[in-house]
Parts: C-alpha cells; sequence; structure tokens
C-alpha cells in the first residue's frame, strides 16, 4: 500500500476555499483515492463546539492566549479521534485549514510568540505534519469583497484589514520557508485558473 497524504488547504478569507475544496475532492475521486473530508477548527463533536466558540459572538471578548489553546484543543481531538485513525487505516485526509492557519492568524494576526505554537505544534502533533499544503493567495482587499457578499461575519472576519495582512504575510513567508510542503495558489483570477494551478499541483504530487 502507497503511503496515505495528508493534505491541507489554507488561505485568508474570501479566496474560495470551498469551491476549490469540492474541486480537488474531485480530482482525488476521479483517481480512485479513498480519502475522508475534515476541517479546522472543528472535525469532531467536541471541535465543531469550540469552533462554535470560537467564530461565534458568546464569547467575543476570549483572551488571545484562550483562543490559541482552544484551536489547539480542538486540534488534539481532531488528530486523535480522526486524522491519525484515518491515515493508519490508509485513507487519505484532505482538511480545510490546520496548523499553518494557528501560525498565520494567532501568530501573524494577534501577534503571539511563535516559540509557544511551536511548542503546542510539537505537544500535539508528535511528528505528523501535511505532506501537502495549498496556499490560496489574493490580496486582502480581493478577499474582503469576496467574503463581504456572504452571511454575517464571524469573529475573524470582523478583523481590521492589519491583521489580515499579517495573517496573508505569515503564510507567505511559511510557505516561502517550507516550498516543497506549501504551494502558493494565486487565487485572485476566475476560478478556472486556479483549478488549473491546483490540478498542476495535485498531479505533480500524486
Ligand atoms: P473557515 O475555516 O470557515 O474559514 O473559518 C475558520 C476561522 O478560524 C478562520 O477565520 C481562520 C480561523 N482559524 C484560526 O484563527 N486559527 C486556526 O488554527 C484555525 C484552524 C482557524
Amino acid at each position: 500500500m502507497t503511503k496515505p497524504m495528508f493534505i491541507t488547504l489554507e488561505g485568508c478569507e474570501g479566496v474560495g476555499k470551498t469551491s476549490n475544496m469540492e474541486f480537488i475532492k474531485s480530482m482525488l475521486q476521479e483517481n480512485n483515492i479513498n480519502f475522508i473530508e475534515t476541517r479546522e477548527p472543528g472535525g469532531t463533536p467536541l471541535g465543531e463546539s469550540l469552533r462554535a466558540m470560537l467564530l461565534g459572538e458568546d464569547f467575543k471578548g476570549m483572551s488571545d492566549d484562550t483562543e490559541l489553546m482552544l484551536m489547539f484543543a480542538a486540534r488534539a481531538e481532531h488528530v486523535a479521534q480522526v486524522i491519525k485513525p484515518a491515515l493508519e487505516k490508509g485513507q487519505w485526509v484532505l482538511c480545510d485549514r490546520f496548523t499553518d492557519a494557528t501560525y498565520a492568524y494567532q501568530g501573524g494576526g494577534r501577534q503571539l510568540d511563535i516559540k509557544r505554537i511551536e511548542g503546542l505544534e510539537n505537544w500535539v502533533l508528535g511528528d505528523l505534519r501535511p505532506d501537502l499544503t495549498l496556499l490560496l493567495d489574493a490580496p486582502i482587499s480581493v478577499g474582503r469583497e469576496r467574503a463581504g457578499k456572504r452571511s454575517t461575519p464571524d469573529r475573524f472576519e470582523q478583523e481590521m484589514d492589519g491583521f489580515f495582512n499579517r495573517v496573508r504575510d505569515t503564510y507567505l513567508n511559511r510557505a516561502k520557508a517550507d516550498a516543497n510542503r506549501m504551494k502558493v495558489v494565486d487565487a485572485s483570477g476566475d476560478l478556472l485558473a486556479v483549478q488549473n494551478q491546483i490540478r498542476e499541483i495535485i498531479k505533480g504530487f500524486m
């Protein structure tokens, strides 16, 4: 059996994660790959409850440290109950956001100490890391315009441009530092142009 792959999808708000996730799924299906689809924060009943707390209005004023630790609490549950068991069974895992989002949002956006994130990452993940990460990248103004057309903004979507510029810069710096794993997709164009880039990356990867 070939090694099952762990693929993650990342990007700021409004870059088209949802439609491109569908596209990646259809590529995996066409290639008869047995996979599960999941997301963060979330992916387990406990994680989805934490997601509601993290994105909703009830705990709007939570401290940045609380936010960081809840992200990792949801991830610990997700890794133990869903991701590792799937990979052990030989299933590929396609995950909408993972630890790169913590570096980008809590590290870049909230400006928390990266060493704390690294410590939590090593604790919670052990040696588990994504095999491939697709970073959908577009200028913040483009994403905002697209996201603005959707429903009420969540706790993160209410942040200012300065926050999102730091998120984007952190993602791009991580991609530069780990270019083998993390591939930048220019998501500023139309869906077809974005999908063509994704197809090439996934084809090369498979
Ligand atoms: P989304 O997956 O629907 O885009 O929403 C999840 C939100 O949570 C998004 O604004 C990014 C944020 N987030 C973090 O701040 N840190 C994390 O570690 C993860 C996984 C998500």
